[in-house]
């Protein structure tokens, strides 16, 4: 298939997705035309949301954006962006504790085809303290996580943990 330079490929877990990855993909789509967001099948994480809910959690967020397709993605990243005729990888970088994981991972993927670049985005300062484990962490425990993530995946999460959506306690920027 022939790699289109407007067509990126923003992989990751999104166990669940939050407004840090949301943010990421707004601003891509500046850059790119299309984002295809590849939810990944395997995961080393023990993933509180199956594969399915994650790839429908991130579909209902960009239901209204049709430059935004969500898929999964299993095997190696750089052979599905080539199948799925992409030039690029779109990462977000938070503080310096992303840097070397991420610098691993392009290396990586940059070895084992050079002709798919990683292309790294700053996270908005207002997502910088953010994962996805820290917000399922703090939802748990009953902490407020509305704001933090998108409608979808903040009801989907307190009917998950069996709570009633306005019994978070915290507070709302
Ligand atoms: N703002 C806030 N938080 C963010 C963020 C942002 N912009 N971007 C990522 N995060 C958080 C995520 O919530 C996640 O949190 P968690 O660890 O608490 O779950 C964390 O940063 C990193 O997750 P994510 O961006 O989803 O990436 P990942 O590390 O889960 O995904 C894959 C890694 C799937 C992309 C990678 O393992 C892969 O490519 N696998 C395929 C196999 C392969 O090709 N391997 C060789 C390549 S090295």
């Amino acid at each position: 298939m022939e790699q289109s330079q407007h067509l990126a490929v923003y992989p990751g877990t999104f166990d669940p997705l939050t407004f840090g990855h949301v943010g990421i993909i707004k601003r891509g789509l500046d850059v790119f035309d299309q984002i295809v967001v590849a939810v990944a099948v395997k995961t080393s994480k023990s993933p509180l949301f199956n594969l399915k809910e994650r790839i429908a959690l991130a579909r209902e967020t960009f239901a209204d954006n049709d430059r935004v397709t969500v898929e999964s993605f299993d095997g190696l990243l750089v052979d599905y962006v080539v199948e799925r005729g992409a030039k690029a990888i779109l990462r977000g970088l938070r503080a310096v504790s992303d840097f070397e994981y991420e610098f691993q991972m392009a290396l990586m993927n940059r070895r084992l085809n050079h002709q798919v670049q990683t292309v790294f985005l700053m996270t908005d300062y207002r997502w910088l303290y953010i994962s996805s484990t820290i917000i399922k962490e703090a939802a748990r425990a009953g902490g407020d996580v509305r704001g933090l993530v998108p409608d979808p995946v903040y009801y989907r999460l307190m009917e998950r943990l069996g709570r009633p959506a306005d019994s978070t306690r915290g507070m709302l920027e």
